[in-house]
């Protein structure tokens, strides 16, 4: 007897095209908190974020802020026994929550995910191309010349020219610029809408950064894909990113339109982010130091030990909000208003940072000031 195939919950094989402007990806209040037996790290603490198709998202915050926990805990891949509260939902299908098997029918098939180093994402002993063959025929049906037809179309989009070398080579043989365009195509053939890219470029030279920013940046717009790019170094965003969130210790400090974000900043720590990029002329500054990984600031704004701008108000933590003549964008600070203006009056390109001038505040490098700034 022959049994008829039983439908199952989860995307269809044929899952219609992005329409450009889509949500594909929605984060809301996402909590993580990793427990091992000893110690809580409460790694996220209420993070909202949309991804839209066609939009490349960046992701930015020192190490340590939470970026890569956001996009381990889209792809379901944290370790057993965390703790996770909030919403992640794909094309409006909640992620969270659901069965591993669940799970399967999405990641790497509808949300993949690309690292930093390639070298641990490919299987050193098999080449490129059994790791590709076997990728697009886990991920979707149909014979073996189909899916190696797909495979080959999706090394020519991310322009890599003599597929069957490339195909017949083990990872050590190919440089990291060519790995992580294979790290690319495998999630295009096998379907990817989303890609979360997790310091994709942060190993590469900076031409060969430059290559893959603008590959990513080329399919993003032919085939309006979203992609969540992670990355400390705000000038890789500066690149790419339509829009931008900042985090710091778990929290989204700031989020906005990318050129917005990064030209004139609201919040005290996007300032001293920016401060922190190489410049070809003057000094560079330096954000104060990181207080212990994981610590709360009970009760106030969490970057209150590192924000030369911080007064009694602050000891209230502060919520998401929006920015007054800010644009399309939000930053978690009192003085955010200020900030901006202050950002605003600095030099075109990136802020023009002044001193700290308290003389009753620490001085510290790459802190924004306000002029006229009254504390209460
Ligand atoms: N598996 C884990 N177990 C315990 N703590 C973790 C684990 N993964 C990450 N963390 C902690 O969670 C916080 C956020 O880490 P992560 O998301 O990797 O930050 P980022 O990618 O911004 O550097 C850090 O304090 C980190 O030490
Ligand atoms: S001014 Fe206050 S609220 Fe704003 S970042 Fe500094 S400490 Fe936080
Ligand atoms: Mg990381």
């Amino acid at each position: 007897m022959r049994l008829s195939r039983i439908p199952r919950p989860g995307p269809s094989q044929d899952e219609a095209d992005p329409v450009p402007g889509e949500e594909l990806l929605s984060i809301e209040g996402l909590k993580v908190a990793f427990d091992d037996g000893s110690r809580r790290t409460q790694a996220l603490r209420g993070v909202d974020l949309n991804l839209h198709a066609g939009e490349i998202h960046g992701v930015a915050g020192e190490s340590g802020s939470g970026k890569t926990t956001v996009a381990l805990t889209t792809m379901g891949l944290l370790p057993r026994g965390t703790h996770v509260e909030g919403s992640v939902r794909y094309r409006g299908t909640e992620l969270l929550n659901i069965s591993e098997r669940q799970l399967r029918r999405f990641r790497g098939r509808r949300v993949a995910m690309i690292f930093q180093e390639t070298s641990t994402a490919l299987n050193p002993v098999m080449t490129a191309g059994h790791q590709l063959m076997m990728a697009a025929r886990t991920h979707l049906p149909g014979t073996r010349a189909e899916a190696r037809d797909r495979v080959r179309a999706a090394l020519r989009d991310v322009r890599l020219r003599d597929t069957e070398r490339v195909m017949s080579s083990y990872p050590h043989e190919l440089s990291g610029g060519m790995c992580q365009r294979i790290m690319i195509a495998m999630a295009l053939s096998c379907g990817s809408r989303v890609l979360l890219a997790d310091e994709p470029t942060t190993a590469l030279d900076v031409s060969v950064q430059a290559e893959v920013l603008d590959l990513v940046k080329g399919l993003v717009a032919s085939r309006h894909l979203g992609v969540l790019m992670i990355s400390h170094d705000l000038a890789v965003l500066a690149q790419v990113a339509d829009n931008i969130t900042v985090m710091y210790q778990g929290e989204v400090v700031e989020s906005g339109p990318g050129d917005v974000v990064l030209r004139q900043p609201a919040h005290p720590y996007t300032v001293g982010l920016l401060s922190c990029l190489p410049r070809l002329h003057g000094r560079r500054g330096d954000l104060p130091e990181l207080p212990p990984v994981g610590e709360v600031t009970e009760g106030g704004c969490q970057y209150q030990p590192r924000c030369a701008l911080a007064s009694l108000e602050c000891r209230q933590a502060p919520n998401l909000a929006s920015v007054a003549d800010g644009g399309d964008r939000l930053a978690r600070c009192w003085k955010s208003t200020s900030v901006l203006a202050a950002s605003k009056r600095g030099s075109g390109g990136l802020p023009r940072v002044p001193p700290a001038t308290r003389a009753t505040e620490p001085s510290l490098n790459g802190a924004v000031s306000l002029e006229n700034e009254s504390n209460p």
